[in-house]
């Protein structure tokens, strides 16, 4: 079996957070002190994951590729790909299916924070299963603005609907796909929805009538935010800055992460260091040379 690949989808045109995103990628805004990208290309490292494709679009890949370079300073590789319009988080499979080329993968949205204890296990977990696809249920007070996953009396999953006005649970299904080499195939399967898009939902259904679609609760211990509104995106900042102030330790660090796993050498955090010297990140990580 050939091994897991990871994708980030961070096109969109990130119009709920006009104005701030009128000039800029969403994706590259600030959470407190890092690009939001870097939480979720963390994700995908601590899934063991090196080869990566970046889905951005057409006006922001040079922005991307200037924020994240080809990937080698954390010993992993970055593919780009653009994304022409928003036409739908399914429609990532499609764009990168030459890329998968087969090999099941792991996609990631690029404005999705995950922290908890325990995560690297739950994600080696799902990385582990060969066939079918496995999402995270995580409840929410709000349920209709996700992707809703419903469990009959046995736990097993009955339904997955796309922004349910009336939803029949809680339990939002968040921005991290682990799926087979097959997601590409369904993904040309999927008719566009009354909005126009391609729906993940969908995708995943095509999973659940296969009677191959995994869903693992994300449970209390865990924090995951997607930061679609102005308060999301500074209720996320905060949580982190809020973390790293109290532990010391950071949160979604792509360079701490590439070094714990030993796919980059001291010299190559040196250099890192010598690019960020004198802020906090640059002393963390140079605290983890010691
Ligand atoms: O955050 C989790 C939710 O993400 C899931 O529960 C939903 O099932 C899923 O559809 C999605 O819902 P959103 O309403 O949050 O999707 P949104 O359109 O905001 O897109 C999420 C991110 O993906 C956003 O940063 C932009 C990017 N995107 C979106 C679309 C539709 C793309 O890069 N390309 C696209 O075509």
């Amino acid at each position: 079996m050939s091994s897991r690949k990871g994708i980030v989808l961070a096109g969109g045109s990130g119009t709920r957070l006009y104005p701030i995103t009128v000039g800029l990628s969403k994706q590259l805004l600030p959470l407190y002190d890092k690009p939001m990208i870097y939480y979720p290309i963390s994700i995908l490292m601590l899934s063991g994951i090196r080869e990566i494709a970046i889905i951005t679009t057409p006006q922001d890949r040079q922005q991307f590729e200037k924020a994240l370079g080809d990937g080698s300073q954390w010993g992993i590789e970055f593919t780009w790909i653009e994304q022409p319009s928003p036409d739908g988080l399914a429609q990532a499979y499609i764009l990168a299916e030459d890329f998968l080329a087969g090999a099941p993968s792991v996609m990631v949205l690029g404005d999705n924070v995950f922290f908890g204890h325990g995560l690297p296990v739950l994600l080696a977990e799902a990385a582990s299963q060969t066939t079918g696809a496995t999402v995270f249920g995580y409840r929410v007070a709000d349920p209709q603005r996700y992707g809703i996953v419903s469990f009959d009396e046995c736990g097993r999953v009955s339904s997955i609907v796309e922004k349910p006005p009336v939803p029949l649970s809680d339990y939002a299904v968040t921005g991290l796909y682990f799926m087979d080499g097959t997601a590409p195939a369904k993904a040309r399967r999927v008719v566009p929805s009354a909005r126009g898009e391609l729906e993940i939902t969908s995708l995943l259904e095509q999973y659940l009538e296969e009677g191959t679609l995994t869903v693992q609760k994300m449970g209390r211990g865990y924090a995951w935010f997607d930061t679609g509104t102005h308060s999301s995106l500074l209720d996320a900042g905060n949580f982190v800055r809020t973390l790293q102030m109290r532990q010391g330790l950071q949160v979604g660090s792509p360079d701490e992460i590439a070094f714990d796993q030993g796919w980059i050498d001291q010299n190559a955090l040196v250099s890192r260091v010598n690019l960020f010297g004198k802020n906090d990140y640059g002393r963390y990580l140079a605290g983890l040379l010691k």
